[in-house]
């Protein structure tokens, strides 16, 4: 009798001990945002968190019996401060998943810790094709630029533009941009006739649009990332290149919800292809847009939004088909091959790539409800993207 009691009392008193432990373990599932919540890319960090923050609040935080802990980094657009971020969230505070990446350079710098770590990745906002090549635990809920500019150089000749000067930000993304609708562009008989590269940071816009019209093309391609577009259109204006018959066009980066309705009439008329509108019509999308703005009264959602909330989806469906149980490379496979209707439209995350397929529309800048929008006038189905489709 004693001895049964001895036995169950030290039996208790391991399970005592054990349990705020592995409590703590099995019943969190920590999510690692890493973003840019201060510097130029500041407004994709307000707009995928606010979006993270909202899928949560619309689908609960437990899942599968986990509870879901979302822990939100500021990266400050910087790539070595977020490679620092990723290794002390894998380590101290030993997150499930890693998600996020502001910049190119900063899902790169990501990447390499989400290899060490065997830690899935997901690429919120990022939109360099190399990104998902960089590691095999990498995948994307935002978009590509040559996902997106493919679809402008087939528009583009066929609706009266047939020479271009390109004008992109001088990194990973821009040059995307440029190579893909250079040679799409081309291939359709247009005419390249420059390309010119802005730098990332501070970028002076003024000396390169003088160029643009020195060589008068039919129109401008430009890519700048979220949050620049203003800079670039307001330049363009003031140095009435608008004047000099010469039209914009360019990825949807450029005519961004975030920014646009502050962009002025000018922006009227303007052609952008892109992944995702505010103003994309159907019933998902009108509830994502009210919540989103009821959940944040001055903000209207933006593809880094979309990216946010698209991800999320992405780990609450991993956590359900592992049924709370996976990490690293369950939770991985369970992401694979995942398919949903996103604000946006069908997507797909491809098995192979992990890189997400999705439609590409063409957009118009008019004027809805007395505000600025990228309507949406025609779509191509379910593209996947043309960087990964070379090899
Ligand atoms: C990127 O750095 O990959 C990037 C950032 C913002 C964009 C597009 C691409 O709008």
């Amino acid at each position: 009798m004693l001895r049964r009691q001895l036995v169950q009392a030290a039996g208790l008193t391991a399970m005592a001990l054990a349990l705020p432990l592995a409590a703590h373990a099995a019943d969190t599932f920590k999510i690692g945002l890493i973003l840019p919540m201060t510097g130029q890319q500041a407004s994709t960090g307000r707009e995928i968190e606010a979006a993270a923050r909202l899928y949560m609040a619309q689908h609960g935080d437990t899942v599968a019996g986990k509870k879901v802990e979302l822990i939100v980094k500021d990266d400050t657009g910087l790539p070595d401060v977020a490679k620092r971020i990723a290794q002390e969230l894998v380590v101290s505070d030993k997150v499930n998943v890693l998600a996020g990446f502001g910049l190119t350079p900063i899902a790169l710098a990501v990447a390499q810790v989400a290899t060490q770590a065997k830690t899935p990745a997901i690429t919120m906002a990022a939109a360099t094709s190399a990104i998902t090549d960089a590691s095999p635990y990498m995948l994307r809920s935002s978009f590509t630029l040559p996902q997106a500019s493919v679809a402008l150089a087939d528009w583009a000749p066929k609706n009266g533009i047939k020479s271009v000067v390109t004008l992109v930000s001088d990194y990973g993304p821009g040059n995307d941009a440029e190579k893909y609708f250079s040679e799409r562009f081309a291939a359709n008989g247009g005419k390249v006739i420059e390309k010119l590269r802005a730098p990332l940071r501070d970028p002076d816009f003024a000396p390169f649009l003088q160029k643009v019209r020195d060589a008068k093309p039919d129109a401008l391609f430009v890519f700048v990332p979220s949050g620049n577009g203003a800079a670039v259109m307001k330049q363009f204006f003031e140095r009435g290149l608008d004047k000099a018959g010469i039209r914009v066009i360019g990825t949807g980066d450029l005519t961004d919800d975030e920014q646009l309705n502050n962009m002025g009439d000018g922006m009227l008329g303007i052609v952008t292809s892109h992944h995702y509108s505010a103003a994309h019509p159907g019933e998902l999308n009108k509830k994502f847009v009210e919540a989103f703005r009821k959940a944040n009264p001055n903000m209207r959602p933006n593809f880094m939004a979309v990216g946010g909330y698209d991800g999320m989806h992405m780990i609450y469906e991993g956590i359900k088909a592992t049924k709370g149980e996976g990490g690293g490379d369950a939770l991985l496979a369970a992401m694979k091959g995942l398919k949903f209707d996103s604000p946006r439209g069908p997507v797909e995350i491809d098995k192979e790539t992990r890189d997400i397929t999705q439609d590409i529309y063409l957009r118009k800048v008019e004027k809805k409800d007395g505000q600025l929008y990228n309507i949406e006038f025609d779509v191509i189905k379910q593209v996947k993207d043309p960087g990964k489709a070379k090899k």
